[in-house]
């Protein structure tokens, strides 16, 4: 009996101890005790603010705008198109051509969405999406008019930049879905959203709107292909099936796909996805707000504060951890170069080949065919927002699938007018590919192989 006694006590113990050490490594946030509550309905975060003083200063931080730490991203509305050239004419005769920054703060969303040059009179409500707590009230109210509405309509009635009702229920201030095309999504995949634990919540909130979507042609609803699962592959394929296009490319002809921003399904092909870390422990990670200790609401690049997104998982240096995301990040970015080349070199191949009487239809489909697929790998890693960060080994396979098919692209255009691999038609054309110079680099010293 005795016996019974001391091993329970020392379970106790045991337990109590782990319990310890257990809350002093998950560093739950103290949840600030309130008694005021979030009028229903209420969008207004400055409202929110008052019951939660704390986190609406941390959210005000948003507007700060800073390269801070970062190399490839930051807070800063720079232009991609100044920074890299070779997209305008990745892009030509779309409006990425014209105006592409950089994205920055939630809090500047209605500022960049209106001040953008790619908005104009033929804009839809679409656009909308993602950028304002107004969208789900509007939605509910008006259906699937919504998203076809002319988006100068609705500018009156979008009130607020990206805010507190876009991620939380107001009466329990739990983490809420409420975009309406992530529902859809999570519906045509068989997922329940009432099933998410409080850890995939915190990715999931960033779902709603940090993904890949088109509009759907009836009715232009934002809709994210993943009927076939989240892979670069997957969305490709639904949109071969419905033969999707963004637009023709003005120089090569090809059926263009644009993509978005495909942060949470490149993230979810990657080691800290597999190990069940969320966007908001990098993210949102727990910090001192005035006397309380919150999840910090000031969204941004995870380098301006390493101790708190990393360094409660990983032990190495602030030094070494900065290293080892900006060393990755030139890797896939020197990478991506790459394949801008070998995409400009593709469109110049097809232009100049279909200006051939002689260019051979199919050939020529088929290297346009290759150039839709080549870009589309090309952009979505170049749209996603950590330049390969979130998933390193999967953004170095696609860039290098899409090198092999835009060089394959520029290959089968110049096939296609009877030239030699390397160029236009000329005196050599119809030669074996790449015999002369087999022969010229053997030399004449070498003895033939028998
Ligand atoms: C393990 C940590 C980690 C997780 C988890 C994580 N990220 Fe990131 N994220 C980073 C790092 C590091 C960068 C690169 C920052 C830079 O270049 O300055 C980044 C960059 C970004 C950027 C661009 C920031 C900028 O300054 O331009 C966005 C947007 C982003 N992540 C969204 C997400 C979303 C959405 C998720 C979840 C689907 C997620 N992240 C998950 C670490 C993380
Ligand atoms: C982009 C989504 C998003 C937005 C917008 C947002 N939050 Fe949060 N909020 C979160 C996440 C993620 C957490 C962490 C929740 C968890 O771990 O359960 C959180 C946690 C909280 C908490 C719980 C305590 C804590 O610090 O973890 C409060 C209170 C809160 N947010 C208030 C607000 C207020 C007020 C606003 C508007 C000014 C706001 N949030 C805007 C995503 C968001
Ligand atoms: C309602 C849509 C929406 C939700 C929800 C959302 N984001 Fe964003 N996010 C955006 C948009 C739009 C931008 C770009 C705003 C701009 O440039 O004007 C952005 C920008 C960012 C940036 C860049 C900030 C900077 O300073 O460069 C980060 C980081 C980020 N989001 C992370 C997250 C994370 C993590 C979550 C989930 C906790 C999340 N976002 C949820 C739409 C959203
Ligand atoms: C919540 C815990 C957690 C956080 C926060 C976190 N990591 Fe990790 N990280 C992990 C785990 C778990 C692994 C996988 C380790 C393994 O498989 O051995 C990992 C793996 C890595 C790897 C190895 C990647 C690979 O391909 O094997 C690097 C580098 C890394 N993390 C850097 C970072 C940086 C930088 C940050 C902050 C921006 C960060 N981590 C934030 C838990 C975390």
């Amino acid at each position: 009996m005795q016996k019974f006694w001391r091993s329970f006590m020392l379970l106790g113990l045991i337990l109590t101890l782990s319990g310890v050490l257990l809350a002093g490594c998950t560093e739950k946030a103290p949840t600030q005790p309130t008694t005021a509550t979030i009028p229903e309905g209420e969008l207004d975060p400055a409202v929110w603010g008052k019951v939660y003083p704390d986190h609406y200063a941390s959210y005000l931080k948003q507007k700060e705008q800073t390269k801070g730490n970062s190399k490839y991203g930051g807070s800063l509305p720079e232009s991609h198109l100044k920074e890299s050239p070779a997209q305008v004419k990745l892009f030509a005769g779309y409006p990425f051509s014209e105006d592409y920054n950089e994205e920055r703060g939630h809090i500047w969303a209605l500022e960049d969405v209106t001040g953008t040059l790619r908005i104009g009179p033929k804009t839809i409500s679409s656009c909308w999406n993602c950028k304002s707590p107004n969208v789900k009230p509007l939605v509910d109210k008006m259906g699937d008019s919504f998203w076809s509405t002319p988006f100068a309509q609705l500018k009156d009635q979008i009130k607020h930049p990206i805010a507190c009702a876009n991620c939380h229920d107001p009466k329990t201030m739990a983490l809420a879905i409420t975009s309406v095309p992530l529902l859809d999504a999570l519906k045509t995949r068989g997922i329940d959203p009432a099933k998410f634990s409080r850890q995939e919540m915190r990715t999931m909130v960033c779902a709603q709107c940090h993904v890949e979507y088109y509009f759907k042609p009836d009715n232009k609803k934002v809709t994210f292909p993943w009927n076939y699962g989240l892979k670069m592959e997957d969305a490709e394929k639904l949109y071969e099936e419905i033969s999707f296009k963004d637009w023709d490319h003005k120089e090569s002809q090809a059926p263009m796909l644009k993509a978005q921003h495909p942060d949470y399904e490149l993230f979810s092909t990657g080691v800290h996805a597999a190990n069940g870390v969320a966007c908001a422990d990098c993210h949102m990670p727990y910090v001192k707000q005035g006397q309380a200790k919150i999840s910090s609401h000031h969204l941004q690049s995870p380098l301006n504060h390493i101790s708190q997104s990393c360094q409660t998982c990983h032990k190495q240096s602030e030094e070494y951890l900065k290293n080892q995301v900006i060393g990755t990040q030139d890797a896939v970015y020197n990478t991506k170069v790459r394949l801008e080349t070998a995409l400009s070199e593709a469109i110049d191949a097809i232009a100049t080949a279909a200006k051939n009487p002689a260019a051979k239809a199919d050939m020529m489909n088929q290297a346009r065919s290759l150039h839709r697929k080549a870009q589309w790998r090309w952009d979505f890693i170049s749209a996603e927002n950590s330049m390969g960060w979130h998933s390193p080994k999967e953004a170095l396979r696609i860039l290098g699938e899409g090198i092999d098919l835009a060089r394959q692209a520029q290959l089968k255009a110049n096939l296609g007018v009877g030239a030699t691999v390397g160029g236009t038609p000329g005196p050599d054309a119809g030669k074996t590919p790449g015999a002369g110079t087999a022969a010229e680099a053997a030399g004449p010293e070498t003895t033939p192989k028998q």
